[in-house]
């Protein structure tokens, strides 16, 4: 089969030529119909990751037609269309991953590939209602932005959600799932084009995260708020405390602008604010994220989608964030 391989970190991914998964006790291979990128693939082409080992197929969201299977899966899960739940070994404990947690795409050989290898209990069928890019974007940002909202923050109709970065992937599927949820949804993003795209989904309003008194302008706006949802950390996550309502939730579950220079702590504990960590999804957030998709026909926001021996190039891009939503790749 043909893949792109990244050989080494800034090293150029290299559609090429791989060994064929087989698929071995408890597994399927699923031939991709299309994939999604994450910032995580970024984050390990430039060598900032975890764990990093080369040669590596990144990729961790996937959708296609399972077409083998090994011992013990269940035959049915042959030709069918199937997403892939990246999350693997969550564990038992509901709170948080245990030590076996991986995702798909490092260590094991991700979607960016023509065939992928992975264990039968992480497919799900692919929601009809979707076509195969749609169905390819949603499994490992959806999740994560579902988590974030419901077992986390515990959202509920009328809260005041602030959603940071709504131009990234995590972010426009937590927008689109507040907006199902009933909440009053306020954004911020570095671009005004992607604050207007936010509002003409249904935010109520949004400031740019680069201007001097984005805050106080948020503040304004909105009257303070319920949940905080944020995958930036940063500079601004200081000011998060102070835009939240008392019993407030900040939600982060992602770096991409850094660490958290100083919070104050007295106003965290004064206003009795909750700031919590989350990390993707186990395989009930999972299920009942399909669910939650179906009821309200949730489209995922795909920014562009193109041809899978382009990877290299796409994953360069996404570190420029001039992405709305998702980065696609098809065969
Ligand atoms: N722990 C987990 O389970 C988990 C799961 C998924 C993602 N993540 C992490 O969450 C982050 C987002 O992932 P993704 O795949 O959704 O990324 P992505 O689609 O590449 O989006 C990146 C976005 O970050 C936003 N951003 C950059 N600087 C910012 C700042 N100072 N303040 C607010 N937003 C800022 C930008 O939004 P605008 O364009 O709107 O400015 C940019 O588009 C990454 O750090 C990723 O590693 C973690």
């Amino acid at each position: 089969m043909k893949a792109n391989v990244l050989e080494a970190p800034d090293q150029p991914i290299v559609w090429k030529e791989v060994e064929t998964p087989i698929p071995g006790p408890g597994e399927v291979v699923v031939k991709i119909k299309a994939a999604a990128l994450n910032r995580r693939d970024y984050w390990i082409s430039i060598g900032k990751y975890a764990g990093l080992k080369y040669p590596a197929i990144l990729g961790s969201d996937g959708a296609g037609i399972v077409t083998e299977f090994g011992e013990g899966v269940d035959p049915n899960w042959l030709n069918k269309e199937v997403v892939i739940n990246a999350a693997f070994n969550w564990g038992e404990n509901d709170n948080a991953q245990g030590k076996d947690f991986k995702i798909l795409g490092l260590p094991d050989d991700g979607t960016l590939a023509e065939y992928v290898k992975v264990t039968a209990e992480n497919l799900f069928d692919k929601p009809a209602y979707l076509t195969w890019e749609q169905a390819a974007a949603f499994p490992l940002a959806g999740v994560t932005a579902f988590r974030a909202l419901t077992v986390k923050a515990k959202a509920k109709k009328g809260d005041t959600v602030l959603i940071s970065g709504v131009g990234s992937g995590t972010g426009t599927f937590a927008l689109q799932f507040a907006l199902a949820m009933g909440c009053r949804v306020f954004v911020t993003s570095g671009s005004g084009e992607k604050l207007d795209s936010a509002i003409q989904m249904g935010a109520l309003a949004g400031v740019n995260y680069k201007a001097q008194d984005w805050a106080e302008e948020l503040q304004h706006l909105s009257g303070g708020f319920d949940i905080i949802i944020d995958s930036a950390l940063g500079e601004g996550f200081a000011k998060f405390p102070d835009l939240c309502k008392p019993g407030g939730r900040i939600v982060f579950f992602g770096g991409t602008a850094g660490d958290i220079p100083s919070i104050n702590g007295r106003k965290v504990f004064w206003k009795q604010l909750q700031l919590l960590g989350s990390t993707m999804g186990n395989a009930a957030d999972f299920k009942a994220m399909l669910e939650f998709m179906h009821t309200h026909q949730i489209i995922p926001v795909i920014d562009e989608v193109y041809p899978m021996n382009t990877a290299g190039d796409v994953i360069k891009k996404m570190g420029t964030s001039a992405q709305f939503g998702k980065l696609v790749l098809t065969i």
